[in-house]
């Protein structure tokens, strides 16, 4: 049940019959005699409106009358958080531009990148974010994500405890955001994989992480069979620990190197979300059972994209005796200076033999 709003006694509010309240309101909105901080409600055949003085007209035209202290809803605005950090920085002595503009946030932890020449009041400004956006915890994303296990470097800054659940599209993500990573932000392309796998279909994920594409295509596709390879015992943790908390039965999580772990043969879909796929692009096509779609990312030169990518994939597909039959590709994001992250969704098909 919605909670009741408080009330309190607004210092007067004008009653005025409900089929003139819209004029009238019109009317005390253009003089700005309304008082904001409390709501207009209705009463039998009225209507009061708060107002924070009477007004200079003449109110008989709208049979309307004044009434003193009469018991109001208060309005409970929401306030700008953005608003409320800065004017918490300014009372701390923070001068406002050594504080991040921006946060992303993980389930209830805070992610904050601080602009260069981290400032020492960090912690405090932590505190700062943490309290005004109700986080449990704020870490600093020190120097981004590294090596091919994509492991994250974070510093903790407030709070404690790095362990969360993010939930995203209605999937539950458990994960310590100071050893995997997450990329939040890519929700509409997980969920546009998800809604495009046929019933019946099965998914080959080689590089699965917590589940990030993975987890989508098990929960909203009706695939029969989604297989998770991922390589860090850390992530496959919590890969299967996701499994769980979403109740997943037909996803199948593989501990180790694709490249040994994944089933070969077997697929009409093959996920690989990993800046390195194109050193995996045989393992993709041996992954396939017949014709199928590829989704390929990679980091690319600008001026090679997208002629480089389609290259590339119409070679690796002509090496296992396959064709491409459709190719989208576009760049996901600017990731470096002349470095775009670009995506492939390629459709193959076998080569007919003479
Ligand atoms: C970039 S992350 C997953 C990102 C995810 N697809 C996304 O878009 O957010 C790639 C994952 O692949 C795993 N990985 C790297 N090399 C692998 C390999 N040879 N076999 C299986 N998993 C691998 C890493 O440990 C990491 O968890």
């Amino acid at each position: 049940m919605k909670p009741s709003p408080p009330f309190a006694e607004a210092l007067r509010a004008i009653a005025v019959p409900r089929e003139n309240a819209e004029a009238l309101l019109r009317k005390l909105l253009s003089e700005r005699l309304v008082d904001r901080t409390m709501k207009t409600e209705k009463r039998d055949d009225e209507v009061l409106i708060p107002v924070r003085a009477a007004p200079a007209f003449d109110l008989g035209p709208f049979r309307a009358w004044i009434e003193d202290r009469p018991s109001l809803p208060i309005r409970v605005t929401q306030r700008d958080p953005r608003q409320e950090i800065r004017e918490r920085l300014r009372a701390a002595g923070i001068p406002v531009e050594r504080a991040p503009r921006r946060w992303e946030r993980i389930g209830d932890v805070l992610v904050l990148r601080f602009p260069p020449g981290e400032p020492r009041e960090a912690p405090t400004i932590a505190k700062i974010f943490g309290t005004v956006l109700r986080a449990r915890t704020v870490v600093q994303d020190v120097s981004g994500i590294h090596g091919p296990l994509r492991v994250p470097d974070v510093r903790l800054l407030w709070g404690n405890g790095t362990e969360t659940v993010h939930v995203e599209g209605g999937i539950r993500y458990a994960l310590d955001v100071a050893r995997v990573m997450f990329s939040s932000g890519n929700l509409a392309e997980r969920i546009g994989i998800a809604d495009r796998v046929r019933p019946g279909a099965v998914v080959v994920d080689l590089f699965a992480g917590i589940g990030y594409f993975s987890l989508p295509i098990a929960v909203r596709s009706r695939a029969e069979t989604v297989y998770a390879c991922e390589l860090n015992p850390m992530s496959f943790r919590y890969l299967v620990e996701n499994i769980r908390l979403n109740r997943t039965t037909n996803l199948v999580p593989l501990l180790g190197d694709c490249r040994h772990v994944a089933p070969p043969r077997v697929a009409d879909w093959v996920i690989m979300g990993h800046f390195d796929s194109r050193e995996y692009l045989d393992v993709a096509f041996q992954t396939l059972r017949g014709n199928g779609t590829i989704v390929y990312h990679e980091l690319c030169p600008k001026e090679q994209y997208p002629d480089a990518l389609t290259r590339r994939l119409a070679t690796a597909a002509r090496a296992h005796w396959m064709d491409v039959r459709a190719i989208h590709t576009r760049i996901v994001k600017s990731y470096a200076p002349g470095i775009v992250h670009s995506r492939a969704e390629v459709e193959v098909t076998r080569q007919s033999r003479p």
